[in-house]
């Protein structure tokens, strides 16, 4: 079977890593890849957001199974477009896919179908959204209704830095249309997990939990990022705790696009606070998340091809996927500077090294010239180790990491603290 994955950071390199176990793939493509995709794949240069020329490849190449690392296309409805002309895709459709596309749409989902989350407003004018501010508790969230790249969110302290972020969306319009609309949310006190689960619109299969640690620093301080580093399982979360979130959350959502007559099939990742009060959801994603994957494909034990294409058929109740009891840890190597500016192209050294069999390295941002890397975007590696337990998997972890190095490399050194205490 010939497989296409696009998209080309990280958790495609591992989406490519886990699918080449499969004995029924013959060979993968990547579009667009990367060097460090090149590895294992074979890149085609063609855009994440070409949907035509991607669809137009899996044609002429008579792909078995296309996979869908990033949101943006299938936001832009590269399902509804394959589906059309009749080519194999997971992932959800256009319409679905608004759970991750339009915060407003995931909210009036999660209000009509009693899913708990951040109670919240939505304005498209700024006048009525400063009056609020006005007069409201702080902190408080405020968040671009569309897609914003993980940018769209701020935690405002003040009137004045709330103020700001209402300029900056709706007036000087930073996040372009994304941004016209902005919801002001109610901000929430506690310990985030990422629920992942896949669905073919009726079968649900529960994915590992998974922790990220979204702050660019050390003890969670510093800007928000796209995701410094998971791991997987959560000690602190027991079991019971884990089949609420999947029933309350998961089940719930799974039935309500099936209510609503948009049913969802693909990788459903909800982002959820464990509130005093219970779970509550502070976004939805419609993909999986970077780099929760990185942790959750070291332990799934699987065919991912079986799976995703059971996805498809709609006979997801016939794969089984056990989880290997082990603890796996990724460490992101970022540039020095993300997630605002940064310098590319510094050699990366010990890339080379053998790093035994419990450790994988994904690449996100490199760049292969004459035989020796170079960094080439904000985050750069996954360091990825299954160790015993988290301590373990965090030793080995950050072994690996002191045998790599790039000039300006930055990256969090307590990835897992919480599981820890
Ligand atoms: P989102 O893209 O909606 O997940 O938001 C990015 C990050 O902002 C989340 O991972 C949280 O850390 C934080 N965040 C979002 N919504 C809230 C909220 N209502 N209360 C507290 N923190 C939040
Ligand atoms: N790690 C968060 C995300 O993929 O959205």
């Amino acid at each position: 079977m010939k497989v296409l994955v696009i998209g080309s950071g990280a958790r495609e390199h591992a989406l490519c890593w886990k699918l080449k176990q499969s004995p029924k793939v013959t060979r993968i493509y990547a579009a667009p890849g990367s060097d460090g995709i090149g590895q294992i794949a074979e890149c085609v240069p063609i855009k994440v957001n070409e949907l035509n020329a991607l669809a137009a490849f899996a044609r002429e190449q008579r792909i078995d199974l296309t996979v869908v690392g990033p949101e943006d296309p299938l936001v832009e409805g590269i399902v509804d477009l394959f589906q059309k002309k009749q080519l194999r895709i997971y992932g959800p459709t256009r319409k679905a896919a608004r759970l991750e596309g339009s915060k407003d749409f995931a909210k009036d989902i999660m209000s009509r179908h009693g899913i708990q989350t951040a109670g919240h407003k939505t304005y498209d004018q700024p006048a009525p959204a400063l009056e609020y501010l006005r007069n409201c508790d702080y902190p408080v969230v405020l968040k671009a209704d569309g897609l914003a790249a993980g940018k769209g969110v701020t935690i405002a302290r003040t009137f004045e830095e709330a103020e700001a972020a209402i300029n900056e969306s709706m007036v000087a319009k930073r996040f372009g249309v994304a941004g016209r609309r902005v919801l002001i949310e109610d901000f929430l006190v506690g310990e985030e997990v990422s629920v992942h689960a896949i669905s073919d619109g009726h079968n649900i299969l529960p994915l590992c939990l998974a922790q990220d640690h979204k702050a660019a620093l050390d003890g969670d301080e510093g800007e928000n990022t796209g995701g410094m580093g998971t791991y997987s399982p959560l000690p602190q979360v027991s079991s019971e705790v884990m089949r609420q979130l999947e029933r309350d959350v998961i089940v719930q959502t799974i039935h309500a696009m099936n209510v609503e007559g948009e049913p969802f099939k693909g990788t459903l990742f909800a982002g959820c606070m464990m509130t005093k009060q219970g779970p509550k959801v502070l976004e939805y994603n419609v993909r999986f998340g970077d780099p929760e994957t990185q942790s959750i494909l070291l332990r799934m034990q699987a065919d991912l091809f079986e799976v995703l294409s059971a996805t498809i058929d709609g006979r997801l109740d016939q794969v089984e996927v056990n989880w290997d009891p082990r603890s796996a840890v990724t460490v992101v190597l970022a540039s020095g500077g993300y997630p605002r500016e940064f310098e590319k192209g510094y050699k990366i050294k010990g890339l080379d090294s053998d790093f035994g069999p419990d450790v994988q390295v994904f690449h996100a941002g490199t760049k292969k010239v004459d035989g020796q890397w170079f960094t080439n975007g904000g985050r750069v590696l996954s360091v990825c180790a299954l160790g015993a337990d988290l301590p373990d998997a965090r030793r080995k972890a950050y072994a690996a990491v002191e045998r790599i190095h790039f000039d300006k490399m930055q990256f969090r050194k307590d990835i897992g603290h919480r599981g820890l205490k």
